[in-house]
């Protein structure tokens, strides 16, 4: 793919926005149409090319289309999903809704990839990650978002499955103890993307405003004199998405 890579046209940056704005988390609405494998390679090397501690490019991609091991997968994800279930037994309400949510589409997706964290490639010593030994994990999340856009941008659906047990992955895909599983996504051609989360459209939870999650200059401040503009827009931001 040749792509100029010093600054993006109006309409590339519009692609990008499109990418994050529609981009869901599908468990529904998977069709019988297979990933052409020049594209899940494109969606891969996407997910490789994201920024990692100290470049220590820490993900593997365990790719699997075979129903025995789906099915495997998919029998940890009920036991996982039965005990999640007790922990609402106090409250009533909320287990009701979250017996009611699809929560997976691991068999009616075409391809599931388990992204993995090795914390020994490259190692022991990893620039950047030796205060703060998580950001090895974060960079295999930074995969993964990667993952989820550049597949988003090609009509392809993406369900990150993490109501698992990870002694179970591990021993379902033989993956080493020293590596860790960090996503069981499911990917797959949808006939639809929803506009809202899922989570939101079954009233679990709602998308809070721009402005409850913005600091200026220290945690304390949620408004500041030299911040006005920023804060104003914000402000118009959260009253447009409100209405
Ligand atoms: C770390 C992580 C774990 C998740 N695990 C699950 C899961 O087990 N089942 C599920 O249905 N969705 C899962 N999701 C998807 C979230 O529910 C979803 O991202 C959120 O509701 C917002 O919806 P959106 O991704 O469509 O914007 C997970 C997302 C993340 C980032």
């Amino acid at each position: 793919m040749s792509i100029d890579l010093d600054s993006f046209t109006m309409t590339e940056k519009e692609g990008l926005y499109k990418a994050v704005f529609s981009r869901r988390d599908v468990r529904s609405h998977f069709i019988d149409k297979k990933i052409p494998d020049d594209v899940l390679v494109k969606i891969l090397n996407a997910a490789h090319h994201a920024p990692s501690v100290g470049f220590s490019q820490p993900w593997d991609f365990i790719l699997i289309k075979n129903k025995t091991t789906k099915l495997k997968v998919k029998d940890s994800f009920t036991q996982e999903r039965e005990k999640s279930i007790s922990l609402l037994d106090n409250d009533s309400d909320r287990q009701d809704k979250y017996v009611r949510l699809k929560l997976e589409g691991i068999l009616e997706s075409d391809i599931n990839i388990c992204v993995t964290y090795d914390p020994e490639r490259f190692g022991p010593f990893i620039l950047g990650r030796t205060s703060i030994p998580e950001t090895g994990e974060y960079s295999v999340c930074c995969a993964i978002q990667n993952l989820w856009l550049a597949a988003r941008a090609e009509g392809i659906g993406v369900g990150w499955v993490s109501i698992l047990s990870i002694e179970d992955l591990r021993k379902i895909l033989a993956i080493p103890n020293r590596v860790k599983p960090i996503a069981y996504l499911c990917l797959g051609y949808v006939n639809k993307f929803e506009v809202r989360p899922d989570l939101e459209r079954a009233g679990w939870l709602k998308r809070t405003i721009l402005s409850k999650v913005i600091h200026f200059e220290d945690w304390n401040n949620t408004e500041l004199n030299n911040w006005n503009n920023t804060n104003m827009m914000i402000q118009k931001l959260d009253d447009s998405s409100n209405k």
